[in-house]
Order: C-alpha cells, then sequence, then structure tokens
C-alpha cells in the first residue's frame, strides 16, 4: 500500500492498493447517515459493508453514460433531500468514472457541498476519473459539459477490482496511462511498448506500477493547477477529438476508446504541423493498437466531429486549442491549426 498526496481545493490521499472495506473505515465513523451510489450492475458487489452507527442508504443509478444525465443527478438529490442529508454526513462513490464523476458533482452541490470519498473500479477511475477533483455530468450538447471542481476527502484504490473489468474497460483506462506516460513520464511508454493486453493484465506488478505512476503524474499536474487555468490542460492530450467522436459515438464507444483515436490524432496533427517526427507520431498508433484499442474513425464523419470540437471546453471563442508534444514527455499547445492540417491529422486515421 502507498499513498500520493493531492494539492487542491481540499488536501487527500490517493490510497494505492488498499483494501477498500477496511480503507473506508474511518470515514464512517461520527456521521449520521452514509449515502453510497454504485451503478445498477455493480450493487451485488458491496454486499459486505462495515457495520457503522450511521444509516447507510445504497442509492443505485443507470450505469456508465446513462448515470451522467441531469435526470439522475436530479433524482439523487431528490434522495438526498428525501433522507434529510445535512452537512456532516457523507457520500460514498463505487464505480467507475461515470459513477464518480456524478456523485462528486452531486456532493459539490446539495448543501454548496459535502464530504465524498471515491472508490474508483474501473481502471480508469483509478488512474482519472477519481482523481483530481473534477466532477460533472453530460449535456445533451456535449459531454462533461456541467460540473465543478470538487475533491473528494480520499481515494481508495482497491487493485481487487480490476479482476472482473472486461477487456474493453481494461484497455480503455490504459488509454489513459499511455496518456501521461506521452505527456509527462516516459517509463510509462518504455513500460507499454512491447506489451499486449493480456501481458499487461495478468502482470500484477506491472499493473500497480503503471496506476502508481499515472496518478503520480495527475497527482502533479492537478496540485500545480487545480482549476486548469494553463498546465493542467496536458492532461487533456488526445480528449479534443476523443470527446468530439464520445458525443458523435453517442457514447457507445467508451472514453478511453475515444482517447485512444484522439491521441493518435494529436500525434498526426503535431506531425502534420512539423513539431512531432515521425517516429513518435507512429509509436502512438503501435502502443494503442498493441495494447487492443482503437486508431481509426470512419472518415465521412469528419464534418460533425470539426463542428462537435467547436464547443469543446478547452476551445476557446470559437478557436480550437490543442494539446500536443513536441517528443515523448514534452508537450505544447497548438492553437488554431490550419484546416487542411485538421483534415489531413483526421484523414491519416481512417486509412
Ligand atoms: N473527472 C475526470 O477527471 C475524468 C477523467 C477521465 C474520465 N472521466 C469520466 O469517466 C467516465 C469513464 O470512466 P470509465 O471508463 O470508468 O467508464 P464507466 O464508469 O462507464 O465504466 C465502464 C463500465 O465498467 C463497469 N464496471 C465498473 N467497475 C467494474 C468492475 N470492477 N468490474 C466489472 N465492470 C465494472 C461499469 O459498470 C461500466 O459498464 C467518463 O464519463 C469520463 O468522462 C472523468
Amino acid at each position: 500500500m502507498n499513498s500520493i498526496s493531492v494539492i487542491a481545493d481540499r488536501d487527500y490521499q490517493v490510497v494505492i492498493d488498499i483494501d477498500w472495506l477496511r480503507g473506508i473505515e474511518p470515514y464512517l465513523v461520527n456521521r449520521g447517515q452514509i449515502a453510497v451510489i454504485v451503478s445498477e450492475n455493480m450493487r451485488d458487489r458491496i454486499a459486505n459493508l462495515p457495520s457503522t452507527d450511521a444509516q447507510i442508504h445504497i442509492f443505485t443509478v443507470p450505469d456508465s453514460e446513462a448515470g451522467k444525465s441531469f435526470a439522475t443527478y436530479q433524482k439523487v438529490l431528490d434522495w438526498l433531500g428525501a433522507a434529510g442529508f445535512t452537512r456532516n454526513d457523507l457520500i460514498v462513490a463505487v464505480g467507475g468514472g461515470a459513477v464518480t464523476d456524478l456523485s462528486g458533482f452531486v456532493a459539490s452541490s446539495w448543501l454548496r457541498g459535502i464530504e465524498w470519498v471515491a472508490v474508483p473500479t474501473t481502471l480508469a477511475a483509478m488512474v482519472d476519473a477519481a482523481v483530481g477533483g473534477k466532477t460533472g455530468i453530460n449535456s445533451e450538447y456535449g459531454k462533461n459539459l456541467i460540473g465543478s471542481f470538487y475533491s473528494p476527502i480520499s481515494v481508495l484504490v482497491d487493485l481487487s477490482w480490476l479482476s472482473t473489468l472486461s477487456d474493453r474497460d481494461f484497455a480503455a483506462g490504459l488509454a489513459e496511462v499511455i496518456k501521461c506516460g506521452f505527456i509527462v513520464d516516459t517509463q510509462i511508454v518504455e513500460l507499454l511498448k512491447d506489451r499486449n493486453l493480456l501481458e499487461v493484465r495478468s502482470d500484477r506488478d506491472l499493473t500497480l506500477e503503471l496506476i502508481t505512476r499515472s496518478i503520480a503524474v495527475k497527482a502533479k499536474v492537478v496540485s500545480g493547477d487545480f482549476k486548469e487555468s494553463f498546465d493542467r490542460e496536458i492532461l487533456n492530450y488526445g480528449h479534443t477529438l476523443g470527446h468530439a467522436i464520445e458525443l458523435h459515438s453517442k457514447y457507445a464507444l467508451r472514453h478511453g476508446e475515444c482517447v485512444s483515436i484522439g491521441l493518435v490524432f494529436a500525434a498526426n496533427l503535431a506531425n502534420e504541423s512539423g513539431i512531432l517526427a515521425d517516429q513518435a507520431t507512429d509509436l502512438h498508433k503501435k502502443i494503442l493498437s498493441n495494447l487492443g484499442l482503437p486508431t481509426s474513425y470512419e472518415g465521412r464523419h469528419w464534418p460533425e466531429l470539426r463542428a462537435n470540437m467547436a464547443i469543446d471546453k478547452k476551445s476557446r471563442s470559437g478557436t480550437l486549442r490543442f494539446v500536443a508534444i513536441s517528443e515523448l514527455g514534452r508537450t505544447l499547445r497548438i492553437e488554431a491549426p490550419s484546416e487542411s492540417d485538421l483534415l489531413a491529422a483526421y484523414e491519416r486515421l481512417c486509412s
């Protein structure tokens, strides 16, 4: 077990490789009520909660992006209201990034903020969604457009959840891991560049190292720039096209799968702009496809994706901005790239 500190709106620990049922115990003391928010399909996995004097409510929400809707958000607030949740009470989010995003947003807005603990159960949530204090839900106009910056009081990363994760979701989480390698910790690239999904999954020590390194990257970046004024934007490497694809696919693709395509696109764009060498550009596609992640998207969708990118949170007054790298571990920003570079970068995805 080890811990990584995050210094943000509140300082907290991400505790890695802990039995979450033991880790949660201290947070249940001296509470009147506790709301455990979990998706319907994961409900049976939280049967043996530790005993506590507090009244425990289990609130089940629709799985995945369906749970990040305004309707679900409102429903959970109504449950809290009906149960009479006070500022001394606690929310525990047990689930993938969709559940932790929703729960954190609920926690931030109920009574202008009550405490919450994140128990991420997917790789993507462990290395990314549950760490860093961004919470939110989707709007029909785009992904994560409604939200807040609001940190949990603790994040408990229990690797045992991963044993039941589908290969698809494990790979989706690896997209965020490799992103951390491309932007900051190049050792992650070394660890992954000659491995396939099965080799990573079956190696617990490697998985633990990748999780720890990725959380360290996120914790460091977020601690330096919690509200994303500038430095934190590097975590959005691959996300500008990624979010546009996510919206376009109506969330049929996982977040990490869209990020994977977006990473290859961002590398292509940097290459088209003369910033990134061919070898580093090609490495993106090689690593991601070895891990079983998608690296292409259909060509005919470009006009819709281009329009979706214009409303991405990172664009400013219609000007597109992309996080790019000039070499592994060295980030920069491409502002207002030419339409021809954008199209060329996209067309390379379709070949
Ligand atoms: N707040 C942030 O900084 C941040 C960062 C990255 C991603 N996100 C958000 O996180 C979401 C993606 O997270 P995700 O990839 O975890 O998706 P998800 O939450 O939709 O979970 C994916 C699937 O895995 C299932 N699942 C969860 N835990 C499991 C387990 N232990 N065993 C088997 N199945 C399990 C879920 O029920 C779901 O069907 C997106 O909404 C994305 O926008 C937020």
